[in-house]
């Protein structure tokens, strides 16, 4: 593979929208300033295993609107192996990498901090639908899965208005409400519930109050959107027989039906909000962080990861982003909350 300086490129954790566009901007990018590019297959599987591809000109083109990633993912954690770390940096020594530039969510962005700080040099880049990295007003995938969801409730509004249905719409959101707040905002749903909000016995009540009002107010249907890790009274809902989040929505139906009369039907978005095409904003977004990452490798500031503050992209060190989640705005939460009931 010649005597010429190389950088690897992984992607961890949960797919998303966007993923390809930086992945051709950091190849292309670095192609120009006389790097090869070697693609990391399955996150830190692929240094684990030595599973990677050399990238080129034609394996990068014409990716900018597809979605998932073209290196695959995985969520294996080196830090959770036994020798985890000291095979990462072999299979990075094996691979003669100047850097790698890893695009991550919290938890792929963490491992980076750690490794960084154990020796290996590498830049960030925040990527998630759940828009929960700290440091960064967005991340990429977030936008695409706000449209996608956006769209769903839309649909979800005129079959509830022709049956007069409460209509239950679950999100994706671990963490954070993130995209429950800006689908449900430009939806003008009637209720937003987030993580960040735990619905306690109280709250519930409010919620069904209202959702009666609006009945008796002649408004014969309603739209409730809730982040899959919004608590119900102190206990997140989990898939039967599993860890992963899921449910919250038919839990809430199912509470909401009994308590107010009103017949309610839930819809589960799931995997669809994390699929398919980008969006124009994604894809800007994942071109102007895959450039900065490869500046950054160009001046060998490592241990940062690309940001978006304002409309500047700027970077900031990993390290103050690791093990931190970066929780809805509640102002943000507020505007759309005007408009509830
Ligand atoms: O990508 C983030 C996320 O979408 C979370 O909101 C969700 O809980 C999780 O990934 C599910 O991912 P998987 O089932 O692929 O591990």
């Amino acid at each position: 593979m010649g005597g010429k300086k190389r950088i690897g490129i992984l992607t961890g954790g949960g797919d998303c929208p966007g993923l390809n566009a930086a992945i051709r901007a950091i190849a292309k990018t670095a192609f120009q300033i006389g790097y090869e590019v070697i693609g990391i297959r399955n996150g830190w599987k692929g240094l684990l295993d030595d599973e990677y591809e050399v990238l080129d000109g034609i394996k990068t083109s014409g990716i900018i609107d597809r979605g998932g990633t073209i290196l695959g993912t995985s969520r294996i954690s080196p830090l959770q192996i036994e020798n985890g770390p000291q095979r990462v940096f072999d299979g990075f020594k094996k691979l003669g990498l100047e850097a790698l530039v890893v695009l991550g969510g919290e938890g792929t962005l963490c491992v980076a901090s750690r490794l960084f700080k154990m020796g290996l040099p590498l830049v960030g880049i925040p990527k998630t639908i759940d828009n929960d990295v700290q440091g960064t007003a967005y991340t990429i995938g977030f936008q695409t899965a706000v449209q996608i969801a956006t769209e769903a409730l839309d649909r979800l509004r005129s079959t509830a208005e022709s049956h007069h249905r409460v209509m239950v719409l679950e999100v994706m959101g671990r963490h954070t409400g993130w995209i429950a707040t800006y689908a449900g905002m430009a939806n003008g749903a009637d209720a937003i519930l987030i993580p960040e909000i735990p619905l306690d016995a109280e709250k519930i009540e409010n919620l069904c109050q209202m959702l009666i009002k609006r009945k008796e107010r002649g408004i014969n249907f309603s739209i409730v959107v809730v982040a899959e890790g919004t608590k119900l009274e102190g206990k997140a809902v989990t898939r039967k027989g599993k860890e992963i989040l899921g449910g919250v929505g038919e839990v809430l139906g199912d509470i909401i039906e009994k308590r107010t009369g009103l017949e309610t039907r839930v819809s589960t978005l799931g995997y669809i909000q994390r699929g398919g095409t980008p969006v124009a904003y994604d894809r800007s977004l994942a071109t102007a962080f895959g450039v900065k990452a490869t500046d950054l490798i160009k001046e060998k500031k490592y241990g940062e990861m690309t940001a978006l503050k304002g409309n500047k992209i700027i970077s900031v060190p990993l390290a103050d982003v690791e093990g931190k989640v970066k929780t809805v705005n509640l102002n943000i939460y507020e505007v759309a909350g005007r408009f509830f009931g």
